[in-house]
């Protein structure tokens, strides 16, 4: 098979290898792919978000599956036009990716479908928000309906952070268009659990969980970020834990979605609150996380390919996928400024000494390539991951390879894997 992996950072990388290494693929593109990528698959210079260009590449070269990473492309209608085009997207429709787009749209299916989350209500008019959050008191979530490149939720302590929230989202348009609607949610408290799932519009298959990083600095301290690392299994998240968050949370999703004619296909990220009444959904994703991706990946001892055909020809039922049971880490490591402004193009050494050995793997997220020599290009630039039988050991080693690599322009967070969200 010829597969093209759409994307540019470490979750593709991730996805890269782990399909180059498929006995049933002869040949991977990545558009437009980054340097660690280079080595796995052939690069392709289409951005992510171009349909148009993409499908027109997937068509001329013969590929027979695109497997995209972020979800800019499904939201733009990339499963769409493919499948016009009598080619394989293992990532869902327009229709469908909705569960990403919209905050409002996932609760109106949670709750068709009786999945566990906070309750809620959607207001477009400042007052009645106003009043509604005044009545409820605080604490309480606000939340802009659509994308807000996650800068979009407050969690607010007090009723007056809850109205400002609210100003800001309706009144004042600071996520434009994302926030004209705006989603208040109950509080919910307890460790926060991403649960990934691989699913063919019927039928899903566990494909791990893992706790992810989100502040940008030790001690879950400083502002929010893409994600500045994650580990796996998360501590307490048993098997009959992951049977619970299959039949409450993500099959229930997969039958609603199909009763709305817009059936999933792909990864469903379901982010969960692990609450003291049982595993209940925060918001879904239509896609790998990142750096989840990196730390689930390669904990895999079978080949992906059969479980991501299946997936986009209905047939997830009849896969079984073994894991290694061992614990995984990925640690971030990010440009200096990050998640604000920082510098591109400074020079990263000591790449091939940090990925000695077969449990270190250093994944790319942000890098360019000028002569022979990695340059970085982004805010999130490497992601380094490794395994281990404890997870003690696997932590102990992901920060010897990171401390193996020479890059004075970047950081990392030095507690990934110890505990906090
Ligand atoms: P979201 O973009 O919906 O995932 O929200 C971002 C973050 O806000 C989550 O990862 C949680 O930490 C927090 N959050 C969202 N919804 C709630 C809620 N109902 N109760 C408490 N925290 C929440
Ligand atoms: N690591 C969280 C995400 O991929 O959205």
């Amino acid at each position: 098979m010829r597969v093209l992996v759409v994307g540019s950072g470490g979750r593709e990388h991730a996805l890269v290898r782990t399909i180059a290494r498929s006995p049933l693929v002869t040949a991977v593109f990545c558009a437009p792919g980054n340097p660690g990528i280079g080595a796995h698959a052939i690069l392709v210079p289409i951005p992510a978000t171009d349909i148009e260009a993409l499908t027109t590449f997937a068509a001329a070269n013969a590929i027979d599956m695109v497997v995209p990473g972020p979800e800019a492309p499904l939201v733009l209608g990339l499963a769409d036009a493919l499948l016009h085009q009598g080619i394989r997207c293992c990532g869902p429709s327009a229709a469908a990716a909705r569960l990403e787009g919209s905050k409002q749209f996932t609760k109106e299916v949670a709750d068709a479908a009786g999945i566990p989350t906070a309750r809620w209500e959607a207001f477009t008019d400042t007052h009645q928000a106003l009043d509604f959050v005044r009545r409820r008191g605080a604490p309480i979530v606000v939340k802009a309906d659509g994308l807000a490149a996650g800068k979009g939720v407050v969690v607010a302590t007090t009723v007056e952070e809850a109205e400002a929230a609210v100003i800001a989202c309706i009144r004042e348009g600071a996520y434009g268009a994302a926030g004209a609607t705006v989603v208040i949610e109950e509080f919910m408290e307890g460790p926060e659990v991403s649960v990934f799932a691989l699913c063919d519009g019927k039928n899903a298959l566990f494909l791990g969980a893992a706790q992810d990083h989100k502040r940008a600095f030790d001690g879950d301290r400083g502002p929010n970020t893409g994600g500045m690392g994650a580990f796996a299994p998360p501590p307490g998240f048993t098997h009959a834990t992951q049977e619970l968050v299959m039949e409450s949370i993500i099959r229930p999703t997969l039958t609603e979605m199909a009763a709305r004619g817009a059936p999933f296909v792909g990864i469903l990220f379901a982010g969960l609150m692990m609450t003291a009444a049982g595993p209940k959904l925060i918001e879904f994703n239509v896609r790998f996380g990142d750096p989840e991706a990196e730390t689930l990946l390669p904990l895999l001892a079978d080949d992906l390919m059969p479980a991501l055909i299946a997936a986009c020809d209905g047939t997830i039922a009849d896969i079984a996928l073994r894991w290694h049971p061992e614990a995984s880490v990925s640690v971030v490591l990010a440009a200096q400024g990050y998640p604000g402004a920082y510098r591109k193009g400074s020079e990263i050494r000591g790449l091939d000494a940090a990925s000695a050995g077969d449990e270190v793997s250093v994944f790319h997220a942000g890098t360019r390539a000028e002569d022979d020599r990695v340059l970085s290009d982004g805010g999130r630039v490497l992601v380094v991951n490794a395994t281990a039988p404890s997870l003690a050991l696997a932590i102990s080693r992901a920060y010897h390879a990171v401390d193996a690599i020479d890059w004075p322009d970047g950081f990392c967070r030095r507690d990934i894997g110890q505990g906090h969200g």
